[in-house]
């Protein structure tokens, strides 16, 4: 007898539940008035005398390790209701979750980087703290140049070597030096100039460069590419081309877009004269192919540089080039496309 109530002890102080249902039942089978315990205290007359005290303090024992075991699991239960409780009301609808926009320089950027994609340029991409070599010498800029002047440029550590990039076109160089004809490639990065910040100009901006190198390249071919990206980028096909200078380019060209004056809310997009500039562009100057060793007598090519900013502000109507970086959400909101 005194065995089976030890058994019964090892049971109770083993057995495990999750819900009050399983904790009745575990009562009801040791506590209830038809009960185990019930059943063994009747059964006290029956043990031998000089048994019965041990078998009393089991009995006890039993009856106390089956009461904690009811009180210690409904406890362990309401407390993980109560848990569940604290996420209050179950049928509440929802918090919902904001989805961001893309920043409208990443809008025009990725367009810009499709409409090219579509005709084979890769994405390259360089550091944005240049040395000179790369963004002036290369370039057929060399010290004393007067056109650096015209690159408000930002040194870096007094170090005239090291600065920020001033265009995107020091990409250009790098990836002449790295990669041999055929060249076919756009590189979009931010670039920084010692300018003063207006509605119109920032010290700190976006361009694209494009780059083109193979044999037998034409002025042609750089037309007919262009006027492909202005159809697809504005819906515009009509472009004028004036002569320029760049010095890393010969011959060069502004690019203006016939933009029509429908749209002329003030004078300030095309001076009431219809078109716009967008981006300046030229036949690789054979200096810089062989600063860039690329053999200019085997190959020839085209480049074009243009300010992301302009054309976001042009195609989104947006009146001041501050707002960008303001990160201002109510301006940030109205670009709702996660492209
Ligand atoms: N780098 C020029 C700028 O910053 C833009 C540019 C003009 C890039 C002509 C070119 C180019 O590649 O051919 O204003």
């Amino acid at each position: 007898m005194l065995d089976k109530v030890n058994e019964l002890i090892g049971e109770v102080n083993t057995f495990k539940a999750t819900s009050k249902k399983e904790v009745e039942a575990f009562r009801i089978k040791y506590l209830g008035s038809k009960g185990l315990l019930k059943n063994l205290f009747a059964e006290f007359k029956n043990v031998d005398a000089e048994l019965r005290k041990d078998f009393g303090q089991a009995l006890n024992t039993l009856k106390k390790s089956a009461e904690n075991k009811v009180n210690e699991l409904n406890d362990a239960i309401d407390n993980t209701t109560e848990d569940k409780g604290s996420y209050g009301d179950l049928t509440r609808p929802g918090e919902p979750i904001e989805i961001g926009s893309r920043h409208p320089i990443s809008l025009v950027k990725n367009k810009i980087i499709d409409i090219f994609n579509r005709i084979g340029f890769t994405v390259s991409e360089g550091p944005e703290i240049e040395d000179d070599w790369h963004n002036f010498t290369a370039l057929n800029l060399p010290e004393y140049h007067p056109a650096r002047d015209m690159q408000d440029t930002f040194f870096i550590e007094k170090n005239p070597d090291t600065l920020l990039r001033t265009h995107t076109s020091s990409v250009q160089v790098r990836y002449m030096e790295n990669n041999q004809p055929p060249i076919r490639t756009i590189s979009p990065g931010r670039v920084f100039r010692n300018e003063d910040i207006s509605a119109r100009s920032h010290c700190i901006f976006h361009q694209i460069e494009g780059l083109y190198i193979d044999t037998d390249v034409s002025f042609a071919d750089l037309k007919q590419t262009l006027l492909y990206f202005t159809k697809e980028m504005f819906g515009k096909s009509k472009i004028r081309l004036r002569p320029s200078y760049f010095p890393f380019t010969e011959p060069s060209a502004e690019v203006d877009i016939y933009w029509g004056l429908e749209t002329e809310t003030d004078y300030r997009i095309t001076k009431g004269t219809g078109w716009l500039e967008i981006m300046g562009c030229g036949m690789v100057d054979s200096n810089v192919l062989t600063n860039c060793n690329i053999d200019p007598a085997k190959y020839s090519g085209y480049a074009f540089g243009m300010g992301i900013e302009r054309i976001a502000m042009l195609l989104y109507q947006i009146p001041d080039i501050r707002m960008f970086y303001e990160n201002d959400k109510r301006f940030l909101e109205q670009f709702t496309s996660v492209i």
